[in-house]
Protein backbone atom coordinates (compact mmCIF):
# COMPACT_ATOMS: atom_id res chain seq x y z
CA UNK A 1 0.00 0.00 0.00
CA UNK A 2 1.30 3.43 -0.84
CA UNK A 3 2.03 5.59 2.41
CA UNK A 4 2.80 8.74 1.95
CA UNK A 5 6.66 10.22 2.75
CA UNK A 6 6.00 13.56 2.65
CA UNK A 7 3.10 14.56 5.02
CA UNK A 8 2.77 18.21 5.27
CA UNK A 9 0.83 18.00 7.85
CA UNK A 10 3.44 17.18 10.51
CA UNK A 11 4.59 21.25 10.34
CA UNK A 12 0.87 22.53 10.40
CA UNK A 13 0.50 20.49 13.94
CA UNK A 14 0.09 23.41 16.60
CA UNK A 15 0.84 27.30 16.09
CA UNK A 16 3.91 27.46 17.60
CA UNK A 17 5.43 25.12 14.88
CA UNK A 18 3.36 27.25 12.36
CA UNK A 19 5.05 30.26 13.17
CA UNK A 20 8.27 28.64 12.80
CA UNK A 21 8.15 27.74 8.61
CA UNK A 22 5.96 30.74 8.06
CA UNK A 23 7.37 32.45 4.97
CA UNK A 24 5.83 35.24 4.52
CA UNK A 25 5.43 38.42 7.42
CA UNK A 26 3.25 41.24 7.60
CA UNK A 27 4.80 44.25 9.22
CA UNK A 28 3.26 47.52 10.53
CA UNK A 29 7.05 48.47 9.04
CA UNK A 30 5.15 47.80 5.64
CA UNK A 31 2.86 50.23 5.92
CA UNK A 32 1.83 53.82 4.62
CA UNK A 33 -1.35 55.07 5.64
CA UNK A 34 -3.11 57.70 3.18
CA UNK A 35 -4.60 60.66 4.71
CA UNK A 36 -6.63 63.06 3.49
CA UNK A 37 -6.96 67.04 4.82
CA UNK A 38 -9.17 69.56 4.24
CA UNK A 39 -9.71 73.19 4.92
CA UNK A 40 -10.94 74.33 8.60
CA UNK A 41 -10.95 73.99 11.66
CA UNK A 42 -12.22 71.06 14.13
CA UNK A 43 -13.01 68.54 11.52
CA UNK A 44 -12.87 64.93 11.47
CA UNK A 45 -15.67 63.93 8.73
CA UNK A 46 -15.71 60.19 8.28
CA UNK A 47 -15.90 59.51 4.52
CA UNK A 48 -19.30 57.38 4.05
CA UNK A 49 -17.97 54.84 1.63
CA UNK A 50 -14.80 54.28 3.91
CA UNK A 51 -15.89 53.72 6.91
CA UNK A 52 -13.20 54.27 9.77
CA UNK A 53 -11.28 56.60 7.35
CA UNK A 54 -11.62 60.86 7.46
CA UNK A 55 -11.14 64.19 5.87
CA UNK A 56 -8.91 65.88 8.54
CA UNK A 57 -8.63 69.75 9.41
CA UNK A 58 -5.14 70.64 9.94
CA UNK A 59 -5.03 70.62 13.77
CA UNK A 60 -7.42 67.16 13.80
CA UNK A 61 -4.79 65.61 11.45
CA UNK A 62 -2.17 66.31 14.17
CA UNK A 63 -4.10 64.55 16.79
CA UNK A 64 -4.11 61.56 14.00
CA UNK A 65 -0.80 61.96 13.08
CA UNK A 66 0.11 60.94 17.32
CA UNK A 67 -1.98 57.90 17.01
CA UNK A 68 -0.03 56.83 13.64
CA UNK A 69 2.84 57.09 15.20
CA UNK A 70 1.98 55.54 18.35
CA UNK A 71 0.98 52.85 16.38
CA UNK A 72 4.53 52.55 14.65
CA UNK A 73 3.48 53.12 11.16
CA UNK A 74 6.14 55.12 9.64
CA UNK A 75 4.94 56.28 6.94
CA UNK A 76 1.86 58.43 5.51
CA UNK A 77 0.75 59.73 2.33
CA UNK A 78 -1.36 63.02 2.18
CA UNK A 79 -4.34 64.13 -0.40
CA UNK A 80 -5.78 67.34 0.03
CA UNK A 81 -8.84 68.70 -0.64
CA UNK A 82 -8.35 72.42 -1.14
CA UNK A 83 -10.09 75.88 -0.60
CA UNK A 84 -10.68 76.58 -4.36
CA UNK A 85 -10.12 74.22 -7.49
CA UNK A 86 -9.67 76.09 -10.97
CA UNK A 87 -8.85 74.82 -14.48
CA UNK A 88 -5.05 74.75 -13.53
CA UNK A 89 -5.62 73.17 -10.51
CA UNK A 90 -3.69 76.32 -9.25
CA UNK A 91 -3.72 74.96 -5.26
CA UNK A 92 -1.85 71.97 -6.51
CA UNK A 93 1.52 74.06 -6.33
CA UNK A 94 0.87 76.77 -4.35
CA UNK A 95 3.10 77.41 -1.16
CA UNK A 96 0.06 78.45 0.75
CA UNK A 97 -2.20 75.28 -0.57
CA UNK A 98 -4.04 73.21 1.84
CA UNK A 99 -1.25 70.30 1.48
CA UNK A 100 1.93 72.61 1.94
CA UNK A 101 0.35 73.62 5.56
CA UNK A 102 0.03 70.70 6.59
CA UNK A 103 3.54 69.38 5.88
CA UNK A 104 4.72 72.48 7.76
CA UNK A 105 2.23 71.62 10.46
CA UNK A 106 3.33 68.60 11.19
CA UNK A 107 7.63 68.88 10.56
CA UNK A 108 6.79 71.72 13.15
CA UNK A 109 5.88 68.90 15.67
CA UNK A 110 8.47 66.03 16.37
CA UNK A 111 6.47 63.73 14.44
CA UNK A 112 9.36 60.50 12.77
CA UNK A 113 6.51 59.54 10.24
CA UNK A 114 7.91 59.87 6.87
CA UNK A 115 5.58 62.51 5.06
CA UNK A 116 4.81 61.21 1.79
CA UNK A 117 3.00 63.84 -0.83
CA UNK A 118 0.55 62.34 -3.71
CA UNK A 119 1.65 64.72 -6.67
CA UNK A 120 -1.36 64.98 -8.91
CA UNK A 121 -3.51 67.85 -10.22
CA UNK A 122 -6.89 65.77 -10.04
CA UNK A 123 -7.43 66.85 -6.37
CA UNK A 124 -7.28 70.50 -7.50
CA UNK A 125 -9.04 70.70 -10.69
CA UNK A 126 -12.26 71.96 -11.57
CA UNK A 127 -12.40 69.82 -13.92
CA UNK A 128 -11.15 66.55 -11.65
CA UNK A 129 -8.61 65.81 -14.47
CA UNK A 130 -5.36 64.95 -13.66
CA UNK A 131 -3.39 67.03 -16.59
CA UNK A 132 -4.48 71.05 -18.39
CA UNK A 133 -7.30 70.22 -20.69
CA UNK A 134 -8.30 71.64 -23.97
CA UNK A 135 -11.69 71.11 -24.93
CA UNK A 136 -11.83 67.30 -24.05
CA UNK A 137 -8.70 66.31 -24.51
CA UNK A 138 -5.80 65.79 -21.45
CA UNK A 139 -2.63 67.69 -22.46
CA UNK A 140 0.24 66.06 -21.54
CA UNK A 141 3.84 68.27 -21.51
CA UNK A 142 2.28 71.09 -20.50
CA UNK A 143 1.11 69.43 -16.97
CA UNK A 144 5.07 68.11 -16.86
CA UNK A 145 5.81 71.87 -15.52
CA UNK A 146 2.67 72.29 -13.15
CA UNK A 147 3.76 68.79 -11.84
CA UNK A 148 7.13 69.94 -10.99
CA UNK A 149 6.23 72.84 -9.46
CA UNK A 150 4.11 70.66 -7.06
CA UNK A 151 6.42 68.11 -5.85
CA UNK A 152 9.18 71.32 -5.49
CA UNK A 153 6.54 73.11 -3.81
CA UNK A 154 5.77 70.11 -1.48
CA UNK A 155 9.49 69.34 -1.08
CA UNK A 156 10.43 72.69 -0.04
CA UNK A 157 7.27 72.72 2.92
CA UNK A 158 8.90 69.77 3.93
CA UNK A 159 7.73 66.30 2.67
CA UNK A 160 10.20 63.66 3.15
CA UNK A 161 9.08 62.13 -0.51
CA UNK A 162 6.91 62.68 -3.32
CA UNK A 163 4.48 60.41 -5.49
CA UNK A 164 3.62 61.28 -8.70
CA UNK A 165 0.15 59.10 -9.58
CA UNK A 166 -0.82 61.40 -12.27
CA UNK A 167 0.26 59.11 -15.07
CA UNK A 168 1.72 61.36 -18.00
CA UNK A 169 4.21 60.34 -19.57
CA UNK A 170 7.81 61.77 -18.61
CA UNK A 171 6.26 63.00 -15.21
CA UNK A 172 9.78 61.23 -13.23
CA UNK A 173 12.40 63.01 -15.40
CA UNK A 174 10.86 66.34 -15.15
CA UNK A 175 10.07 66.02 -11.17
CA UNK A 176 13.55 64.68 -10.39
CA UNK A 177 15.31 67.15 -12.75
CA UNK A 178 13.11 70.11 -10.75
CA UNK A 179 13.63 68.55 -7.15
CA UNK A 180 17.35 68.49 -8.21
CA UNK A 181 17.59 71.50 -9.37
CA UNK A 182 15.98 73.49 -6.27
CA UNK A 183 18.17 72.03 -4.10
CA UNK A 184 16.06 68.18 -3.09
CA UNK A 185 18.34 65.83 -4.85
CA UNK A 186 18.19 63.80 -1.76
CA UNK A 187 13.75 63.93 -1.86
CA UNK A 188 13.11 60.41 -3.06
CA UNK A 189 10.37 59.59 -5.31
CA UNK A 190 8.20 56.78 -5.29
CA UNK A 191 6.47 56.47 -8.70
CA UNK A 192 2.62 55.51 -9.50
CA UNK A 193 4.37 53.57 -12.20
CA UNK A 194 1.90 50.90 -13.12
CA UNK A 195 -1.53 52.79 -11.99
CA UNK A 196 -4.35 51.18 -13.96
CA UNK A 197 -7.72 53.06 -15.33
CA UNK A 198 -9.88 50.93 -12.37
CA UNK A 199 -13.49 51.10 -11.19
CA UNK A 200 -11.74 50.52 -7.77
CA UNK A 201 -10.83 54.11 -7.20
CA UNK A 202 -14.46 54.79 -6.46
CA UNK A 203 -14.69 55.75 -3.05
CA UNK A 204 -11.49 57.86 -3.01
CA UNK A 205 -12.88 59.94 -5.78
CA UNK A 206 -15.31 60.70 -2.75
CA UNK A 207 -13.13 61.07 -0.01
CA UNK A 208 -10.53 63.50 -2.42
CA UNK A 209 -13.45 64.81 -4.16
CA UNK A 210 -11.76 64.00 -7.61
CA UNK A 211 -14.26 62.69 -9.42
CA UNK A 212 -13.62 63.85 -13.21
CA UNK A 213 -16.45 66.05 -14.65
CA UNK A 214 -16.20 64.34 -18.02
CA UNK A 215 -15.24 61.61 -19.52
CA UNK A 216 -12.31 59.32 -17.81
CA UNK A 217 -8.80 58.54 -17.36
CA UNK A 218 -8.25 55.50 -19.40
CA UNK A 219 -6.27 58.08 -21.84
CA UNK A 220 -3.75 58.44 -19.12
CA UNK A 221 -3.96 55.74 -16.74
CA UNK A 222 -3.24 51.81 -17.83
CA UNK A 223 -5.67 49.64 -19.40
CA UNK A 224 -6.39 46.42 -17.50
CA UNK A 225 -5.41 44.03 -19.39
CA UNK A 226 -1.73 44.98 -19.95
CA UNK A 227 0.92 43.24 -18.31
CA UNK A 228 4.30 43.66 -21.11
CA UNK A 229 2.85 47.62 -20.99
CA UNK A 230 4.00 47.52 -17.04
CA UNK A 231 7.65 46.67 -17.62
CA UNK A 232 7.70 49.39 -19.38
CA UNK A 233 6.49 51.63 -17.44
CA UNK A 234 8.32 50.80 -14.71
CA UNK A 235 11.30 50.31 -16.31
CA UNK A 236 11.09 53.53 -18.12
CA UNK A 237 10.21 55.48 -14.42
CA UNK A 238 13.57 54.01 -13.34
CA UNK A 239 15.15 55.30 -15.68
CA UNK A 240 14.01 58.81 -15.59
CA UNK A 241 14.97 57.95 -11.76
CA UNK A 242 12.57 56.76 -9.68
CA UNK A 243 13.68 55.42 -5.89
CA UNK A 244 10.82 53.22 -5.27
CA UNK A 245 7.88 52.19 -7.90
CA UNK A 246 4.22 51.28 -7.50
CA UNK A 247 1.28 49.15 -8.42
CA UNK A 248 -1.99 50.19 -7.96
CA UNK A 249 -4.68 48.59 -7.31
CA UNK A 250 -3.09 46.06 -5.51
CA UNK A 251 -5.54 42.78 -5.12
CA UNK A 252 -6.85 42.72 -8.55
CA UNK A 253 -3.22 43.25 -10.25
CA UNK A 254 -1.24 40.44 -7.82
CA UNK A 255 -0.12 39.32 -10.74
CA UNK A 256 2.04 42.62 -11.78
CA UNK A 257 3.02 42.97 -7.86
CA UNK A 258 4.85 39.65 -8.10
CA UNK A 259 5.86 40.35 -12.01
CA UNK A 260 7.41 44.06 -10.94
CA UNK A 261 9.51 41.32 -7.90
CA UNK A 262 10.72 39.72 -10.50
CA UNK A 263 11.44 41.94 -12.51
CA UNK A 264 12.93 44.78 -10.36
CA UNK A 265 15.43 45.27 -7.95
CA UNK A 266 14.10 48.05 -6.70
CA UNK A 267 11.78 48.91 -3.36
CA UNK A 268 8.15 47.91 -4.09
CA UNK A 269 4.94 49.68 -3.09
CA UNK A 270 1.26 48.32 -4.00
CA UNK A 271 -1.61 50.43 -3.29
CA UNK A 272 -4.41 48.31 -1.80
CA UNK A 273 -7.10 50.82 -2.90
CA UNK A 274 -10.37 52.31 -1.78
CA UNK A 275 -12.17 50.28 -3.32
CA UNK A 276 -10.49 47.33 -1.91
CA UNK A 277 -10.82 48.52 1.60
CA UNK A 278 -14.90 49.46 1.13
CA UNK A 279 -15.71 46.28 -0.14
CA UNK A 280 -14.45 44.44 3.08
CA UNK A 281 -15.41 47.11 5.35
CA UNK A 282 -19.09 46.26 3.49
CA UNK A 283 -19.27 42.76 3.51
CA UNK A 284 -18.12 42.96 7.45
CA UNK A 285 -20.90 45.28 8.11
CA UNK A 286 -23.30 43.21 7.04
CA UNK A 287 -21.65 39.99 9.15
CA UNK A 288 -20.96 38.07 5.70
CA UNK A 289 -17.36 37.90 6.43
CA UNK A 290 -14.96 38.14 9.30
CA UNK A 291 -13.35 41.74 8.49
CA UNK A 292 -10.35 41.37 10.58
CA UNK A 293 -9.27 38.43 9.25
CA UNK A 294 -10.27 38.94 5.77
CA UNK A 295 -8.16 42.45 6.18
CA UNK A 296 -5.10 40.08 7.27
CA UNK A 297 -5.13 37.34 5.07
CA UNK A 298 -5.72 40.66 1.69
CA UNK A 299 -2.57 42.38 3.83
CA UNK A 300 -0.40 39.39 4.01
CA UNK A 301 -1.37 38.51 0.09
CA UNK A 302 0.16 41.33 -1.17
CA UNK A 303 3.09 41.29 0.80
CA UNK A 304 3.44 37.85 -0.52
CA UNK A 305 3.04 38.69 -3.76
CA UNK A 306 5.99 40.75 -3.65
CA UNK A 307 5.15 44.28 -1.78
CA UNK A 308 7.59 45.74 0.33
CA UNK A 309 5.15 48.70 0.97
CA UNK A 310 1.59 48.40 1.23
CA UNK A 311 -0.24 51.65 1.06
CA UNK A 312 -3.64 50.90 2.91
CA UNK A 313 -6.52 52.44 4.89
CA UNK A 314 -5.85 49.22 7.15
CA UNK A 315 -3.22 50.32 8.52
CA UNK A 316 -3.99 51.66 11.80
CA UNK A 317 -6.60 48.57 11.86
CA UNK A 318 -3.94 45.87 11.19
CA UNK A 319 -1.18 47.58 13.11
CA UNK A 320 -3.71 47.12 16.26
CA UNK A 321 -3.69 43.41 15.37
CA UNK A 322 -0.29 43.08 14.93
C1 LIG B 1 -4.89 60.75 -7.80
C2 LIG B 1 -5.08 59.49 -7.06
C3 LIG B 1 -6.16 58.59 -7.07
C4 LIG B 1 -5.89 57.61 -6.13
C5 LIG B 1 -4.64 57.90 -5.60
N1 LIG B 1 -4.16 59.04 -6.19
C6 LIG B 1 -7.44 58.68 -7.81
C7 LIG B 1 -7.50 58.44 -9.25
O1 LIG B 1 -6.50 58.24 -9.93
O2 LIG B 1 -8.62 58.52 -9.73
C8 LIG B 1 -6.78 56.46 -5.77
C9 LIG B 1 -6.57 55.86 -4.43
C10 LIG B 1 -7.64 54.96 -3.95
O3 LIG B 1 -8.61 54.61 -4.65
O4 LIG B 1 -7.55 54.57 -2.78
N2 LIG B 1 -4.75 60.63 -9.16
Amino acid sequence: MYFPIYRPRRLRANPTIRRMVRETRLSVDNFIYPLFVCPGEGVKKEISSMPGNYQFSIDMLLKEMEEVESLGIPGVILFGIPEHKDELGSEAYDDQGIIQRAIRAIKSTASQVQVITDVCLCEYTSHGHCGIIQGEKILNDPTLELLAREAVSHARAGADMVAPSDMMDGRIGVVREALDHEGFEETPIMAYSVKYASAFYGPFRDAAESPPQFGDRQSYQMDAANVREAIREADQDIQEGADLIMVKPALPYLDIIRLMREEFDYPLAAYNVSGEYAMIKAADQLGWIDGPRVMMETLLSIKRAGADLILTYFAKEAAQLL
